[in-house]
């Protein structure tokens, strides 16, 4: 769908692109997609090998500065992040103000965006690089401690102080999971499949939540007040508040008798509003590559913990009776990443309303990145135009005489 409209009162042509399904908002060198291949690679590392051979503080490096760190860079990194992981005092009162019912994608995007009113030299847009990483390294490492807060405060538990000598996903399941009467056992197979999550949703070149980050940014607005923007546009149920969605409409198919092809029918009807969720995506009309590496890691992750989960079952054949449904083919829905990510979040102890905020934690090194390359790149600030299509001139009317 792309259209030429003529502005009304302007001279010149405006280009209408609704949803900008064609058009360039940027260049960038963080990501590369190819959505008819099926190809991802993060500054030219395909997503197959990061998953497989990396974990997600190395992409978080790669993805901000450009590169694979050396052992001496990635310790020194490390040991930054470890060191800002507290949240201070004043802002873990915040969270008393919430009600335990608050959803905690809302406690997220506030208290990331009042980060703007602890740091107040974030909000300086001449900040040199040092202050500039100094953010960066800040904001990485009180998101996972501001995450599991949120979800202690959901369940009315006492929070978890950050335990700096473990490594980043370690200390986000401590934080998580740990009582104050007990630690929490670390295990192996839920870091690294929590890694290989967080890598496959670290960036997705211009995305609607990474859109709307350069977007903010663009305005010279701070790293923290972008981000909380990016988290916003990420809650919603067509970007990453799928995941949520898939695992309740997986529950919804088993309590229903599992019959899946009930509702495959129910996604094909045109007066049904609802739709397959965790299938289809904007770019994608191929396999997500993220989607075969987490279908996998699924399998893994649930026999190495001896789980056997229905909706796993469910979920593959629901993919297999759609991959030869000519609907879904012909219109290349194919499983997108938030389709098996739920099965794994679930299967490690995440409650689904944490699923968002799980690819929130991933996708930050991205949106950083694209908010740093932003301002490198001294980018404009964003404004698109419009086609105007409302009344033209009319004269006002006193009250008394409108009909
Ligand atoms: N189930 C049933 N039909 C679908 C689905 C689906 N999941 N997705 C798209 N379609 C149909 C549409 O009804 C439309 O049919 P039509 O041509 O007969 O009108 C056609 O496929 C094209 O769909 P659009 O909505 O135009 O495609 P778009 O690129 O705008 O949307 C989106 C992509 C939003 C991801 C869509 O596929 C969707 O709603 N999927 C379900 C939600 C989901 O999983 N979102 C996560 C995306 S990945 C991410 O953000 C990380």
């Amino acid at each position: 769908a792309f259209d030429i409209g003529k502005l009304r009162d302007q001279s010149g042509y405006v280009t209408l692109d609704s949803g900008y399904k064609n058009t360039g908002a940027t260049k960038s060198a963080i990501t590369f997609l190819d959505g008819e291949e099926g190809i991802l690679r993060y500054r030219g590392y395909p997503i197959e090998q990061l998953a497989e051979h990396s974990n997600f503080m190395e992409v978080a490096y790669l993805l901000i500065y450009g590169k694979l760190p050396t052992q001496q860079e990635i310790t020194d990194f490390n040991s930054q992040i470890s060191r800002h992981t507290l949240v201070h005092e004043d802002m873990r009162k915040i969270f008393d103000g919430f009600p335990s019912s608050a959803h905690p994608m809302g406690i997220l995007s506030s208290l990331v965006s009042a980060l703007t009113a602890f740091y107040p030299e974030s909000l300086d847009p001449n900040q040199s690089e040092e202050e500039m990483n100094l953010n960066i390294k800040r904001l990485i490492a009180k998101i996972s401690t501001i995450a599991a807060w949120s979800y202690k405060n959901s369940v009315g538990h006492p929070v978890n102080y950050p335990k700096n000598k473990l490594d980043y996903v370690s200390n986000f399941l401590h934080m998580m999971f740990a009582f104050p009467t007990e630690d929490y056992d670390i295990n192996p197979v839920v870091v690294n499949a929590l890694n290989k999550l967080l890598i496959l949703h670290a960036d997705h070149e211009q995305n609607c939540s990474t859109s709307t980050v350069r977007m903010v940014g663009s305005a010279n607005a701070s790293l923290y007040s972008s981000v909380s923007a990016g988290i916003c546009a990420l809650w919603g149920p067509l970007h990453g508040g799928a995941n949520q969605e898939v695992i309740e409409m997986l529950e919804e198919i088993k309590a229903d008798g599992g019959n899946t092809d009930k509702w495959l029918a129910k996604a094909k009807d045109k007066n049904d509003p609802f739709r397959l969720m965790g299938f289809g995506h904007r770019v994608y009309k191929n396999f997500d590559p993220r989607a075969k590496i987490i279908k996998k890691a699924a399998d893994d992750v649930l026999s190495a913990l001896g789980i056997d989960d229905p909706i796993l079952e469910i979920a593959k054949k629901l993919e297999e009776a759609a991959l030869t449904d000519p609907y879904f083919v012909e219109r290349k829905l194919y499983p997108n990443v938030d389709f098996y990510s739920g099965i794994i979040y679930r299967a490690i102890g995440i409650p689904t309303d944490m699923f968002t905020v799980m690819f929130a934690m991933g996708r930050l090194p991205g949106w950083i990145a694209q908010w740093k390359e932003l301002r490198e790149n001294k980018e404009p600030i964003g404004r698109p135009r419009q086609i105007y299509v409302g009344e033209t001139e009319r004269n006002y009317t006193p009250i008394s005489e409108r009909a």
